[in-house]
């Protein structure tokens, strides 16, 4: 079994999304199709590779992000932006589990284009989290997933998140709270 690495790397990745991923590689068919919208140094995409690796399934895992930040504070600040070595951070931090992932270096937008309607199982989206962005990255994103796929999302308490969804998904997501029945908030879930 190959152990997690996500603990070392520095990141965002919450309990519930741990949760979401750990559910969709149990509950998958094999040779599904997987994308992260949002890696920045790994921390999340190590934690679903080292899942992939360890469920002998057949996964394709495609990770999507600029390696550029946004605008979020927290991001201009940290050394790999001001260095600009955020991309070769993230492939330093990932080289233990690398076989089971597969880099997109483009925006969230570009990326949705690269795939065919009703073909993704599960889109994760954790990039930006302005209302704006956020109602793109569904619009977008949501025609790729298949019928019975999953559509998710990071940081369900910001509120463009949440006016993003409430606009687009009426009544139609879950946090991860609900879906576990546990203590995990911060991600939404849509089962298309
Ligand atoms: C909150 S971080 C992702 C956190 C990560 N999942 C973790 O485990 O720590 C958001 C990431 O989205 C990327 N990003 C922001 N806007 C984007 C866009 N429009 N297209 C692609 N990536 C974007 C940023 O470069 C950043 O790395």
């Amino acid at each position: 079994m190959n152990p997690h690495i996500y603990k070392n790397i520095q990141g965002w990745f919450n309990s519930g999304q741990r949760k979401l991923y750990e559910h969709q590689v149990r509950h998958c068919a094999d040779k599904s199709h997987f994308v992260e919208v949002g890696a920045w140094k790994g921390r999340s995409s190590s934690y679903m590779s080292v899942e992939i690796l360890n469920s002998n399934k057949t996964i394709k895992f495609d990770v999507v992000d600029t390696w550029l930040g946004s605008e979020e504070s927290a991001h201009k600040k940290d050394l790999s932006i001001i260095n600009n070595t955020l991309y070769e951070d993230f492939l330093e931090n990932i080289e233990p589990v690398k076989s089971a992932i597969n880099p997109i270096r483009t925006t969230s937008i570009e990326a949705s284009k690269l795939y065919e309607d009703n073909s993704l199982d599960f889109v994760l989206i954790d990039a930006s989290h302005k209302y704006i962005d956020v109602k793109e990255d569904i619009i977008n994103w949501l025609p790729k997933v298949r019928k019975g796929g999953i559509l998710a999302g990071d940081d369900f308490s910001w509120s463009g998140v949440r006016r993003a969804l409430k606009e687009l998904l009426p009544n139609k997501y879950q946090t991860a709270q609900e879906f576990f029945g546990a203590k995990h908030k911060m991600i939404w879930i849509h089962k298309k």
